[in-house]
Order: structure tokens, then sequence, then C-alpha cells
């Protein structure tokens, strides 16, 4: 299932992803693509926002994973930025694929380089468009159907 949205500005990218946030539980793996300036970190602060987070989560590029508490929810939200790992084996080695399960929202931005280490249910979020132009914002929900 595929679902198209267009933001005009990064207020509406953030309201976007504070919108996702309404409708999860735990265990969910989000990946975010999109080039460099596209707005993914625009869009998992808004997600942070909607979680419930009281600050305004950073962008984790220099330690890769940032893990926040859900307070009065036993969940946590973890956010990932793979933009500077070299190769997937350094993602075994940190232990991404440890932080998929039940009591984790994980929000990855590249996650190109570990695709062979995704769960099979996930929800793929793409965004196109740069600078100051609109973005055209893709959701699919890629669920194994047949277990
Ligand atoms: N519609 C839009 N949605 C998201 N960001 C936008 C939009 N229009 C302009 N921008 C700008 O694009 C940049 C996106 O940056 P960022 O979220 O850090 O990108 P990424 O994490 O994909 O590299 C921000 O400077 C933001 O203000
Ligand atoms: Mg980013």
């Amino acid at each position: 299932m595929q679902t198209l949205y267009k933001t005009n500005s990064p207020q509406e990218t953030f309201e976007l992803g504070e919108k996702l946030a309404q409708n999860l539980k735990g265990g969910e793996v989000i990946c975010l693509y999109g080039e460099l300036g596209a707005g993914k970190t625009v869009f998992a602060k808004g997600l942070g926002k909607g979680l419930g987070l009281k600050e305004e989560i950073t962008s984790p590029t220099f330690t890769l994973i940032q893990e926040y508490e859900l307070e009065g929810q036993e969940l946590k939200f973890v956010h990932m930025d793979l933009y500077r790992l070299q190769r997937p084996e350094e993602a075994e080695v940190i232990g991404v694929t440890d932080y998929f399960k039940e009591e984790n929202i994980c929000l990855i931005e590249w996650p190109e380089i570990i695709q062979d280490l995704l769960p099979e249910e996930r929800i793929e979020i793409s965004i196109e468009g740069s600078g100051e132009l609109p973005r055209e914002i893709v959701f699919t929900a890629i669920k194994n159907l047949v277990e």
C-alpha cells in the first residue's frame, strides 16, 4: 500500500511526522529515504514530537544511534542516521538489528546500507525534492502477507 503526500514547507513535513506518530504502537521500523537536505531529519523531529518527546531530537550523525525514553510508556524511540556507515558489517558490529523489537520505535535515515538487515515488515518513506521546493513524500507499508 502506498500513499503520496506533498508538503510545501518544513513545518508541513514536521507535522506529517507528528501525525504518523499517532498510529505507532511499538515495534515499527521506519526507513527514511532521500538525498541530503531532503527533509529526513525534519520529519524525524516531527515524529519525536508526536511521540511525546519534550525536547527536540538532535541529528545523530556522529553517534549514529540515539535512543529516547518515551515517558509513561514502556517504549523507546530509536533514531538512527547511517550516513557515515561505510559497510553493512559495521552495522552488525554496532548491533543495529538488536534495536528491532516490540519495545522500540525505530526510524532510520540512510537505511540503504543495511537493506539486507531490515525486517521484512517495515514502513518505507521516501522524500523527493530539495532546497525550497515542495517535497513529495511516499509512504509504503511493506508487510509479509504470507507467513
Ligand atoms: N517541504 C519541506 N520539507 C522539509 N524540509 C524542507 C522543506 N522545504 C525546505 N526544507 C528545508 O530542507 C532542509 C532539510 O534538512 P534535513 O531535514 O536536515 O535533511 P536530511 O535529514 O534529509 O538531510 C531544511 O533546511 C529545511 O528547512
Ligand atoms: Mg538528516
